[in-house]
């Protein structure tokens, strides 16, 4: 490997953090002499700085992604024996808040060449109870979405993207490219540390266009009020705190070179690994960049067997 190859990293936290530890350490510092550790002005920044990076209207911020999954059906009204279509192979965490929720999942095979949901797969699978689909941009690359938000107007279903793999990536799928995670009623994401956009712990987001929804996602995220100590609805503990949105500020500003320093990464283990016929390399939508929150490979069986 010659030395400018060793350059080429798909993700490291500690030489991440080196190249802005004096901004970041300088943003925790204020926020521990501020001690404004929840909701404070950074969650409010982000937020807003977040929505104008993927061109969405509302950015509402949580705890981690799993929440922002839980909280968005709870917020679109999805009760007990609702069947909710997502894909059968993907991160535990979409469908075990479909489970918490007392949701019915059905699932849905995925494409054998990129691994999100099977559109045709999905229209077999709706029934008179399905209320929405799940699809998740598996490894950093979108699902079908001007399919699947045609099959969701055909059948009236709510779409919520997972978007926690793939933040940063564009759907090209429509007239204009739209980032993943702005394109069903609502788009989820993580920003757990080794996510595209990762903070300093847990953390997490919603993203929508609707007003209504926002206000409610909103609420639910934080015990469902509106107003400090008027509870109108059943919510959760799920905010971001201060410290991490801090953070998050600074991270998002190089979110589109950490994409970059991915796909050259990506890049170079195609080029190095093209001729083991044992792999199948990632493939890549042509209707959407992949963003490769993870580089992943297909072995043959005869190197599974040894
Ligand atoms: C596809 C997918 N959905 C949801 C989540 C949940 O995010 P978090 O770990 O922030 O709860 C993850 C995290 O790994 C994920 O990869």
């Amino acid at each position: 490997m010659s030395e400018n190859n060793l350059n080429i990293q798909m993700v490291d936290l500690k030489s991440q953090y080196m190249k802005i530890k004096p901004q970041v350490d300088q943003a925790i510092n204020d926020v521990l002499s501020s001690t404004q550790f929840i909701n404070g002005e950074h969650v409010k920044s982000f937020q807003n700085e977040l929505a104008a990076y993927l061109d969405v209207k509302h950015v509402i911020t949580c705890a981690n992604g799993t929440d922002a999954l839980q909280i968005s059906m709870m917020a679109l009204g999805l009760k007990p024996g609702d069947e909710i279509i997502t894909p059968s192979f993907t991160y535990i965490a979409t469908t075990e808040v479909i489970g918490l929720l007392g949701l019915k999942p059905v699932f849905v095979d995925c494409n054998p060449e990129n691994f999100n949901i099977s559109v045709d797969e999905v229209e077999k699978a709706i029934t008179k109870k399905t209320k929405a689909i799940v699809p998740v941009h598996l490894f950093g690359q979108s699902s079908d979405m001007k399919s699947i938000m045609s099959l969701a107007k055909k059948y009236n279903l709510f779409v919520i993207e997972d978007n926690a793999q793939a933040i940063g990536s564009d759907y090209l799928g429509f007239n204009q490219p739209q980032k993943t995670g702005t394109i069903g009623n609502i788009g989820c994401t993580s920003f757990f540390p080794s996510k595209n956009l990762g903070c300093f712990g847990d953390g997490g987001a919603m993203m929508t266009n609707d007003d209504e929804l926002a206000k409610k996602l909103r609420m639910i995220a934080n015990h469902g009020q509106s107003k400090r100590y008027y509870h109108d609805i059943v919510g959760c503990n799920s905010r971001l705190d201060n410290i991490q949105a801090a953070v998050l500020r600074i991270k998002l500003k190089e979110l589109d070179q950490y994409i970059l320093n991915r796909q050259k990464a990506a890049n170079y283990y195609d080029q190095n690994l093209k001729d083991l016929d044992q792999l199948t390399l990632p493939f890549r939508n042509l209707d959407s960049n992949h963003v490769f929150h993870q580089y992943t490979l297909k072995l043959d069986d005869s190197i599974c067997k040894r």
